[in-house]
Order: structure tokens, then sequence, then C-alpha cells
């Protein structure tokens, strides 16, 4: 079993823990104190070797409270996350800010020394993930980016599927998902503003579409894309009042709530994406993968978040007899996706380990989403021009 592999496995998680802690104390930061820092810091608090020493929020007052919240006590606020940097010595933040400061942030904490946790998308351009790469290895710290369902037992089993060769080569794959009404704006706008989001759903909840997939097969690396992006239910006043928010929000709107797109990859496999933060629609369709020895089928969710929606379908052909087996879903007894994948990124922290959700991986998923909104811009297809790092 890979190193990576190891960290995947829940079983894997608490077994390392148990072996891992040295008495050692992990300083921990928490840059931006928002909606998923809440999450973030329930994890760390369960951790008998991490002490929270800090957070920093832009909003004044906010990590204070925030702190205070959570009966921090003597960890020290601040209103950025270049202040909480210079003051403190850390051995680790989190970087729970909105995507566009995803990049600044965690170049500012690698070069630091200080290493990483970085909520997902990884960023909003491919050439910020480029810029992260670079201090990353410059700094030589551990920067791990937070994809919990990786840690989904049946997330896991698809890899397992694609690898144990049961499907052949793979060719073709259609991933996406999406929610019929499901633009998050309930604490806010930092998701529909272009300043704070830098892409919507594409960005939001497309990234986990694409790591379902990418990951199963190795992540083979985009070629081309041809994207396609649109707000028709964002710029819609009605929608918002509906949902009991603020007509405003159309106007201050500046994402895509669709998008959708055809992906060449490494290797002649076939990407056919579509993702929504609303439709009228309940699906956009199943994840499928295509081999040439059989196929899989992963039920999309109601609500898309990035898991599986029930028993999955293995479609074979056994001496020209069309088969079709079920994968049942599998339960997850482990303490929480969440706890994981800090816990994770911790472990690589104490043991100087390789990041569980590594950035040469999420390269390529930036890529993807970089590629869809520069083709959806020019109204062609488009080459994804990887920079080497
Ligand atoms: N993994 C998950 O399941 C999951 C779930 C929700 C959100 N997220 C991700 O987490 C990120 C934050 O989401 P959220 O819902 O908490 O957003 P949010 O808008 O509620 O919170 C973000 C906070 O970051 C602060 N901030 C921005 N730049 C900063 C800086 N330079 N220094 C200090 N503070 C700064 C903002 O003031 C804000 O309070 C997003 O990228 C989102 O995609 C992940």
């Amino acid at each position: 079993m890979s190193n990576t592999m190891a960290h995947l496995d829940p079983n894997a998680v608490t077994l390392q823990e148990s072996r891992l802690h040295t008495g050692k104390k992990l300083k921990v930061g928490i840059i931006g104190t928002g909606w998923i820092a809440d999450e973030h810091i329930r994890q760390y608090l369960e951790m008998d070797d991490v002490e929270i020493v800090a957070a920093a929020d832009l909003v004044e007052g906010k990590a204070a409270a925030f702190l205070k919240k959570w009966n921090v006590e003597g960890a020290r606020s601040y209103p950025d996350h270049t202040s909480l940097l210079e003051n403190e010595e850390l051995d680790a933040v989190s970087v729970c800010t909105y995507n566009a400061t995803h990049a600044e942030c965690t170049i500012a904490a690698l070069n630091k020394g200080v290493n990483v946790l970085l909520e997902k998308p990884m960023c909003v351009t491919l050439e910020e993930a480029v810029e992260i790469i670079k201090a990353e290895k410059a700094s030589g710290k551990v920067l791990s980016i937070g994809f919990q369902p990786r840690f989904d037992p049946n997330m896991q089993m698809i890899k397992k599927i694609v690898e144990s060769g049961e499907l052949g080569d793979i060719y073709y794959i259609q991933t996406g998902g999406g929610r019929r009404r499901g633009i998050p704006t309930p604490f806010g706008t930092s998701f529909i503003q272009k300043d704070t989001a830098g892409v919507g759903a594409l960005g939001d909840i497309g990234c986990y579409s694409l790591d379902m997939v990418l990951n199963a097969i190795g992540y083979p690396k985009p070629l081309t894309v041809t994207g396609y992006r649109s707000n028709f239910f964002g710029k819609d006043p009605n929608y918002f009042t509906v949902e009991g928010r603020p007509a405003e929000y159309a106007e201050l709107f500046g994402v895509d709530d669709f998008a959708a797109a055809f992906i060449r990859l490494e290797g002649g496999i076939i990407l056919d994406f579509r993702i929504a933060w609303a439709m009228n629609l309940d699906t956009p369709g199943d994840t499928i993968i295509m081999g040439k020895k059989g196929s899989l089928r992963i039920p999309s969710t109601d609500c898309w978040n990035g898991s599986v929606g029930g028993a999955m379908t293995v479609y074979r052909d056994v001496s020209g007899q069309g088969v079709e087996y079920k994968v049942p879903i599998i339960e997850y007894k482990g303490k929480g996706l969440f706890y994981d994948k800090i816990r994770s990124f911790l472990d690589a922290v104490q043991t100087g380990g390789e990041a569980p959700i590594p950035s040469s991986q999420i390269l390529y998923n930036q890529a993807i989403i970089d590629g869809i909104v520069k083709s959806a811009e020019l109204g062609r297809e488009v080459e994804i021009d990887i920079p080497t790092v």
C-alpha cells in the first residue's frame, strides 16, 4: 500500500495517530474565521497534540468572537493573515478564507515556514496554483488541500475498482452533479461575489466532482477543454426573494451557477463534466466511468457535496452476456471526514511525510477549472498549458 493510500484508509489514520503522538504540541493558527473554520477548530480541539494559538479575520472582531465562542483561552486574534504570521511562531495553519485569498494566505504562510492545510478549491486561477506550488517547494513544508470526501470509504472504493482492472482501460467519464436550488448564500455573499469567490459552482462543488474521478484514475494531465458557464439563476432577483434573501444579491452575483465542459486528458480519456448550484432539473446525471472491459455508475446525491448517492453498479460482459452487480454503500466507521482530513495533514507534519492530498494532483483540478473559465470567455476550445513547477 502506498504512503498516500495509508493516509486515505480511515483505519490507518487511527493507527498512525496512536503511534505518532510524541508529546510535542503543534501550534496551530486559523486564517479566516467564517463558516468552515468552525469545522476545523472543532476537530483541532479534539486532538491532544494541538494547541490553537491564534486566529485572524479581516472582519473586525470576528476572529476574537470565534476564539471566545470556542473557549480557546490565551489564543490571540489578528485583523489579517499577515499580522498573524508576523507575530506568531506556528507549526501549521488552516487557510479557511474565501477562494480569492487562498493563494496569498497560503503563500505567505509557506514563506514563513508554516505547514498549510488549505480549504478547497485550491485557489481561483492556474497561475495562483503554480505560485502556491513554487512557495511550497521552496519551503519544504507540508501543503494539503481540503478534499475530505477522499476519506469516505465509498470514494476509496471507486479508486479501488478502477485500480483492480475490473473496468479495463478507461476511455470516457461523465461527472458532475448539482442542486435544483442551492446557491450558497445563507451566511452572506462571499460565495457569489467575484472579488471573494472568483468562481461559482464550478469551483465550489465542481472541484469535488473532478476530484472524485481524477483521483480514481490517477490524475492524468488535462490537455484541452471546451467550457461553458452561465448565471441565469444567480442574476434573477426573484430567485433570492423566493429563498428569503435580499433581491440585491442578484446584482452582486458575479460568478457562475452552472458550468459544463468537455475535457481531453492524457491517455486518450474524455471527461464530460457539468455542475449546478441551481437548475430546473433533479440532477444533470450520475457519474459514469466507462472502460473497455466494464463500466461503473455512481449515483449522484440530491444536494451535491462530492459524495456517493447510493449503491454503485458495475456493468460487465461475461461470455457475451451483459452482467450487472451492485457495490453496496460502505458504512464509514471513523471519527468524521473532517477529522480525518485534519489528522492526516497533522500526521504528515509530525512525521515530515507526504501531504495526504498533494498539490501536485490538485494542480490538474485547478488547471481544468481555469481552462473552463478561459474557454467560456473565448467561446472556443483552449489548450491547457501547465507550467513545470
Ligand atoms: N471542505 C468543505 O466541506 C467546505 C465547506 C464550506 C466551505 N469550504 C471552503 O472554505 C472556504 C471558506 O468558506 P466559508 O463558508 O467559511 O466562507 P466565509 O465567507 O464564511 O468565511 C471566510 C472568512 O475569511 C475571511 N478572510 C478572507 N481573507 C482573509 C485574510 N486575508 N485574512 C484573514 N481572514 C480573511 C473573511 O473575512 C471571512 O470571514 C471557501 O474556500 C470554501 O470553498 C469548504
